[in-house]
């Protein structure tokens, strides 16, 4: 068989021909079965997802809205809680001056950031317009959410009861104050 002059080209052509044979065939089953790449894992394990769903189904994104109880929500209580809660930082009356935080006299339905003399927050300037019902009632829920970055160190009240009579207290402290929703 060593005798044979063409052995090693024998040896050299079965083994090329195995070589295409074995392309061709992976080439022919790729056709056939068109494994194609998903655009998307099939299925996405998630710890994050699967930690805030029950959260967020049990309860609602953001504050109860307030504007239905403004006009029947008291001033006295409204008056008593912002003592205790606002009063370390804030005054109320017209003129006043600042403390930690800027004068809240006549602050309901005016510009965001505008009391004089007191540097706000990057923040509270970026979100503009006026101080509506309906800021101030996410503001006073959670003012680090309403406000990312606001200087103002308050927790925020999770009643709706306790928000509505706040507001109207600040509502109640202006001249001309504007109508009730
Ligand atoms: C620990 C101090 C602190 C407490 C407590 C606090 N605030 Fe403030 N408040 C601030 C500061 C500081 C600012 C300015 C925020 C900024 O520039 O980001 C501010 C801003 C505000 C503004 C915006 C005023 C404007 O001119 O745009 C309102 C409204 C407000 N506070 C209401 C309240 C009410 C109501 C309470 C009580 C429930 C309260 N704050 C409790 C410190 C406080």
């Amino acid at each position: 068989m060593f005798g044979d002059p063409l052995f090693f080209n024998k040896i050299a052509g079965a083994i090329l021909v195995a070589c295409l044979l074995v392309m061709v065939t992976g080439f022919a089953a790729h056709l056939l079965y068109h494994p194609s790449e998903l655009k998307e894992p099939a299925f996405v394990i998630s710890t994050e997802t699967a930690a805030a769903a029950p959260v967020a189904a049990a309860a609602p994104i953001g504050p109860e809205p307030v504007l239905a109880m403004l006009a029947a929500a008291d001033v006295a209580t409204g008056a008593k809680l912002a003592k205790k809660k606002c009063g370390a930082c804030h005054g109320f009356a017209k003129g006043g001056k600042k403390k930690v935080g800027p004068n809240l006299w006549n602050v309901v339905g005016g510009p965001k950031a505008k009391s004089a003399g007191f540097a706000y927050s990057a923040a509270l300037k970026e979100i503009g317009g006026n101080w509506a019902f309906a800021d101030l009632n996410k503001f006073l829920f959670k003012p680090k959410a309403f406000a990312k970055g606001t200087k103002m160190n308050f927790r925020g009240f999770k009643k709706v009861t306790d928000r509505a009579s706040i507001i109207r207290f600040l509502h109640s402290k202006s001249d001309l104050p504007i109508p009730l929703p």
